[in-house]
Parts: C-alpha cells; sequence; structure tokens
C-alpha cells in the first residue's frame, strides 16, 4: 500500500451516537454499522463498554459486539471494529463476549480479503511543500488485520479503545477520577490486551481546549501523556479535539510539540470535533504534517456527554471529499457514504450535519 493512503476511523456509531438522548434500537446501531462496512471504510468503532449511569445510549453495546462476532458482515475487505472502554470493568464485560466467541473460533475459516476498491485520485505531489505528504505514516500499513487487530470467526477484527484526557476537570467530569488514576485504570486493560493479542488505541480528549479549563490547554501536557500512554503498550495515541476549540495554529503547533517529543506520525490520529467550524481544516494540517489516520462520524454526528455544547465529528463525507481533493486515497465510495449520511440523520431526526454528502445527493 501506498504512502498516500489516509486510514479514516469511522467512530459515527460510538462518538455519534453516544449522546442522542431518544433510545435507539440496537437493530438500527447495527443496520449503521453493517451499511458502513460497505463503503470501503476499514476501521470501525462501532460501541463502548461504559457504565450504563453514565452513557445509558451505549449500553446495548454488548449485543453490536455480539452480531459482529457471530456474523459475517459484508465488507469488500477485512474491518476492524474498535470498542471503548474505562476500565477493568469494561474489560471484563467485553471479554464475557469476545472469548466466548473466540473459543469457538477455530471451527470457522476466516475469509481471504477482496481485492482493494477504487481508492481515489493519486495523491497530488505538486504540493507547494514538497515535505507536505512525508511517507512515514503509511496508515495502510497500519490497518485492520495487517496492524494485528485480533481476528474474529467472522474475519472481523477486533480493537480496544480506552480514554483518558489532557486536563483534570475533564478527566473527572468524564470518568469520574484523574489523569494519573485513568493510567493506574488502563495498566491491568493493557497487561491483558496484550496478552490476548488485543490492539489499544488511547484517546487523549481535550488535546486543543476544555469545556472547563479553557481554550489554552498546554501542548507538553498532551505530548506527555501521548509517551506515557505509548511507553505503557498503546498502539495508537488519537489526539481529541472535543470541543471544536482547535485552530490551524494550534493544531499545528500541536502537532510539532508531538512530533518534538519523538512521538512517529504514523502512531497518531487526530480526532476533530466541528463545533466552531474548524475540523477540516485542523484535518488538513495534519495531513500536511504527515499524519495519515483520522477520526470522523459519518453526517457530522455526535457529541461527547461530557463537553457542553459540543457538536459532532468532522462529517466522513467532508473529510473524504477534501482528502480526495489533495491526491489522498481513503478506498471510501463517497456516494454510498452520503447515502447513509442521509438515512442515519433522517432516523435521528435531526439536520444532516455533512456540507459534502448532501451536495454529492443533489448531484
Ligand atoms: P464511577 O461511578 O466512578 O464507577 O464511574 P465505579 O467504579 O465507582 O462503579 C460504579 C458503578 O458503575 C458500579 O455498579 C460498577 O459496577 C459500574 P453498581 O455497583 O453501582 O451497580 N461500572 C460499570 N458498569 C458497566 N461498565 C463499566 C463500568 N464501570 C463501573 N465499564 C466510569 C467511572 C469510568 C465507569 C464512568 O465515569 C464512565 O463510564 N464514564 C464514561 C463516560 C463516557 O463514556 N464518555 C464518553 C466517551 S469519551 C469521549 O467521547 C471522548 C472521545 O470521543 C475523544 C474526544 O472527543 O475527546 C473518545
Ligand atoms: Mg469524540
Amino acid at each position: 500500500k501506498s504512502a498516500d493512503h489516509v486510514r479514516i476511523v469511522e467512530v459515527g456509531p460510538r462518538d455519534g451516537l453516544q449522546n442522542e438522548k431518544q433510545s435507539i434500537p440496537v437493530a438500527t446501531k447495527i443496520e449503521l454499522v453493517e451499511r458502513l462496512a460497505q463503503t470501503g471504510l476499514k476501521t470501525i468503532e462501532a460501541g463502548s463498554f461504559v457504565s450504563p449511569k453514565w452513557v445509558p445510549q451505549m449500553a446495548n453495546s454488548s449485543e453490536i459486539l455480539e452480531h459482529i462476532l457471530r456474523t459475517t458482515i459484508k465488507s469488500p475487505h477485512p474491518i476492524t471494529y474498535q470498542f471503548l472502554l474505562p476500565n477493568v470493568k469494561g474489560l471484563d464485560n467485553f471479554l464475557s463476549i469476545w472469548q466466548n466467541q473466540s473459543s469457538q473460533q477455530d471451527a470457522y475459516p476466516t475469509p481471504p480479503p477482496s481485492p482493494a476498491t477504487d481508492e481515489g485520485p493519486a495523491l497530488n505531489t505538486s504540493s507547494s511543500d514538497p515535505n507536505a505528504m512525508p511517507s512515514a505514516a503509511s496508515g495502510a500499513e497500519a490497518m485492520g488485520k495487517e496492524r494485528g487487530a485480533s481476528s474474529s470467526a467472522t474475519g472481523a477484527g477486533i480493537e480496544l479503545s480506552i480514554f483518558t484526557a489532557a486536563t483534570e476537570s475533564f478527566a473527572q467530569k468524564n470518568t469520574n477520577c484523574s489523569i494519573a488514576e485513568s493510567l493506574e485504570r488502563f495498566q491491568p486493560i493493557m497487561t491483558r490486551a496484550k496478552e490476548l493479542d488485543l490492539n489499544v488505541r488511547a484517546y487523549i480528549s481535550v488535546a486543543l481546549g476544555c469545556p472547563y479549563e479553557g481554550p489554552n490547554v498546554d501542548p507538553h501536557k498532551v505530548a506527555d501523556l501521548a509517551v506515557s500512554l505509548l511507553e505503557m503498550g498503546a498502539d495508537e495515541i488519537s489526539v481529541g479535539d472535543t470541543t471544536g476549540m482547535g485552530t490551524a495554529p494550534k493544531t499545528a503547533e500541536l502537532l510539532k510539540t508531538l512530533s518534538a517529543a519523538g512521538i512517529p506520525n504514523n502512531e497518531l490520529a487526530l480526532h476533530f470535533h466541528d463545533t466552531y467550524g474548524q475540523a477540516l481544516v485542523n484535518s488538513v494540517v495534519g495531513l500536511e504534517h504527515g499524519i495519515r489516520t483520522f477520526d470522523a462520524a459519518v453526517g457530522g454526528l455526535g457529541g461527547c456527554p461530557y463537553s457542553p455544547g459540543a457538536t459532532g465529528n468532522v462529517a466522513t463525507e467532508d473529510l473524504v471529499h477534501c482528502f480526495h481533493s489533495l491526491g489522498a486515497k481513503t478506498g471510501v465510495d463517497i456516494e454510498k457514504l452520503s447515502e447513509i449520511g442521509e438515512w442515519i440523520s433522517n432516523k435521528l431526526g435531526r439536520a444532516n450535519e455533512s456540507r459534502a454528502g448532501k451536495a454529492t445527493l443533489a448531484q
């Protein structure tokens, strides 16, 4: 796979839905995951094993995991499904389903990967900055089963994601513990995940602004935390602009600080919420810095329950349209994706927040 490939982590089924007040039927969530699996996306965050008292909407994530593990979801290539969890209790709940299924794993053959689909135009190398698209971070090499995601009987890769924050106030509000305590909670999760050959992604929230401590979060704090998480065994850090307070200069400064701390681009992902309409421009800053993994939510769904007023992630359709225009390859079919954005927005009775999605459908 070439260096101009961008890996998009579709977080709509988790980040996109977790904040919806109405109870969403599990069948709708499963249909969302199944439809997304047919667009060319290769990584989908499908749910979370958090306290149902804190985030009731995610309470039926175990049924989604069961479905993924039991059913061979139609997709053009193997897909990695991620599940978010904050503590050992969440891990135990996840494992009670995952281990039960994987004990039957040998009974089924793993389907071979299908041939690659059209992945969009070649990367535009006539950029004014010849170093704008460095080859260091090939998202393709870090993808799906190729990056060691533990595979299930149905051929689906499964990964875990854990989350902490760059500020003490947000860590307390979101997980009822300090940052240091969150790292202590992760240690046994990491140990167990490594024993079970499960990849672990680690989110750092409020990296570019905190709802409780304001817009100026120290980038060195983010870098120190990222180093600690990688040393602990995290396979990837997703740097979260939870509040959407990030701007292009702040994003560039944060990325420089992360690089200066020795963190390679291929161990980083960027996770932008679009509250101030800056998510796309910040994503391009990330692309130019050499990041090749980006989180997004179809239809721009979502918001964090502990970040008041925060809106959804950058819309996947908008990110795909933008990256293709720059010559980056995502492998994603924007038409199929746009239909899903419209469908799920209608199901939830909310506006479709993707400009590119609406425009694609209007063509
Ligand atoms: P706590 O109340 O301090 O937990 O919550 P506790 O350990 O004291 O346990 C209290 C009760 O919860 C007990 O039950 C536990 O068993 C149960 P009881 O004895 O009262 O019946 N419990 C659980 N149940 C199910 N699953 C679990 C679990 N843990 C405890 N995992 C806790 C601490 C961390 C659990 C809680 O604060 C929590 O679940 N927080 C999650 C909040 C959340 O999901 N936020 C959104 C996701 S993060 C995000 O969106 C940001 C991101 O997108 C990146 C970005 O944008 O920045 C990732
Ligand atoms: Mg988020």
